[in-house]
């Protein structure tokens, strides 16, 4: 990063201030002093040692950076990635994985905020459509993968940043658009002093803050009582059934087999209505998705019994070996579509939802 390179949305976490610009390795606040260090050429708000990732643990993801740089980050994926996990591969490389975008009225000249950026699929494919996008990443080798890809593909419009949305550093009221797809689930993680609701809460606040007026907020997660969690899907305590259990006997049980209380919550729609109005959100409306939220295939209004029944035969003519598909379609398929309407949006297994910070945002 050059001096001047100072990103005109990154301000300091801990007071808001600006930083200075003659620095090429730290940022310097002008306001309370405070440095932060570039590293390897992403802004670094947060301890680095920490790291969260699914199939690849710290020394694999490593690993896979030192080949990104060595053949290139899609080289990486290929040798490294693939023969692991091909599913996981698509999912780093697949454009499609931002089709949601599509629920918004996205414009060229947005700018957008993307929490938890993982490996940048999102962040990248967004980068394509509208004006500016920040990748916001607490992991620092997924930020850093996040760089190779700018990098390597020259995305002039896109940031990767190392920090978190609990201290998060950037300006208020800055984007058009943020985006939590796999990411509120996590966030009761984030401080454990607090009941899990209240810090999930207090995570939207933080959006609706870095929103502008208007701006809208996108969430890509799990149905609490959907019907993959009653098929016995793997919750994201890493047992099954835990999200279907009244919230104490979900800490209960996961203290006995995972020895540490269960902060991974998802509700059902009421439960991320209740939520999101609490943040201050308006205009919050849901869609049901198949396969997952991180794979929107298809997506539809969440009501809408109709299309739930188009969707499961499409499938099931894809898959016709699976069992657990099967069901699911035998048992859409002999329920009458008003009793769909009203039961899908508990049942459908992943949400899209949409909200949005009102156009005034000024308190009467
Ligand atoms: C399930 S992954 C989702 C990745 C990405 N959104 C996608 O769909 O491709 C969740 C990501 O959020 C990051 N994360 C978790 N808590 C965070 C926080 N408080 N601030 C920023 N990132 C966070 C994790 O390191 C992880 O990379």
């Amino acid at each position: 990063m050059n001096p001047s390179d100072v990103h005109p949305l990154l301000a300091c976490p801990r007071c808001g201030g600006d930083f200075e610009s003659s620095f090429e390795t730290t940022l310097k606040c002008l306001s309370c002093g405070e440095f932060f260090p570039i590293r390897e050429g992403v802004p670094s708000f947060y301890d680095p040692s920490v790291y969260w990732g699914e199939e690849f643990d710290l020394d694999e993801m490593r690993t896979i950076n030192s080949l990104a740089v060595e053949k290139g980050w899609r080289e990486a994926v290929r040798d490294m990635v693939k023969p692991k996990s091909p599913e996981r591969a698509e999912y780093i490389e697949g454009f499609f994985r931002a089709d949601w975008r599509f629920l918004f009225p996205v414009q060229e000249n947005w700018t957008v905020l993307d929490v938890g950026a993982g490996w940048g699929t999102l962040s990248c494919a967004l980068a394509e459509v509208v004006g500016e996008v920040v990748a916001l990443e607490s992991a620092f080798e997924r930020a850093k993968f996040i760089q190779h890809r700018i990098e390597q593909d020259a995305i002039s419009n896109l940031t990767a940043i190392h920090g978190t949305l609990t201290r998060p550093p950037l300006k208020a009221g800055s984007f058009d658009l943020i985006a939590l797809n796999g990411v509120l689930e996590w966030l009761g993680w984030a401080d454990t002093s607090r009941s899990v609701p209240s810090v999930q809460v207090a995570h939207l606040k933080t959006c609706w803050n870095l929103l502008k007026p208007g701006g809208w907020l996108y969430v890509g997660i799990e149905n609490r009582f959907g019907i993959s969690s009653w098929l016995g899907a793997m919750d994201h305590s890493y047992l099954k059934y835990t999200s279907l259990m009244p919230r104490m006997l979900a800490h209960g049980y996961t203290n006995l087999k995972r020895k540490h209380a269960y902060r991974t919550y998802t509700y059902s729609p009421i439960g991320y209505r209740r939520l999101l109005t609490k943040a201050r959100f308006e205009e919050i409306d849901f869609f049901a998705t198949l396969p997952t939220y991180s794979r929107p295939v298809y997506y539809w209004p969440v009501g809408n019994g109709k299309a739930l029944k188009r969707v499961i035969k499409i499938l099931t003519q894809e898959k016709p070996n699976n069992a657990k598909l099967g069901w699911a379609a035998k048992i859409v398929d002999r329920t009458p579509e008003g009793l769909l309407s009203v039961a899908a949006p508990y049942l459908v297994p992943h949400l899209l939802i949409v909200a949005r910070k009102a156009k005034d945002d000024r308190i009467d």
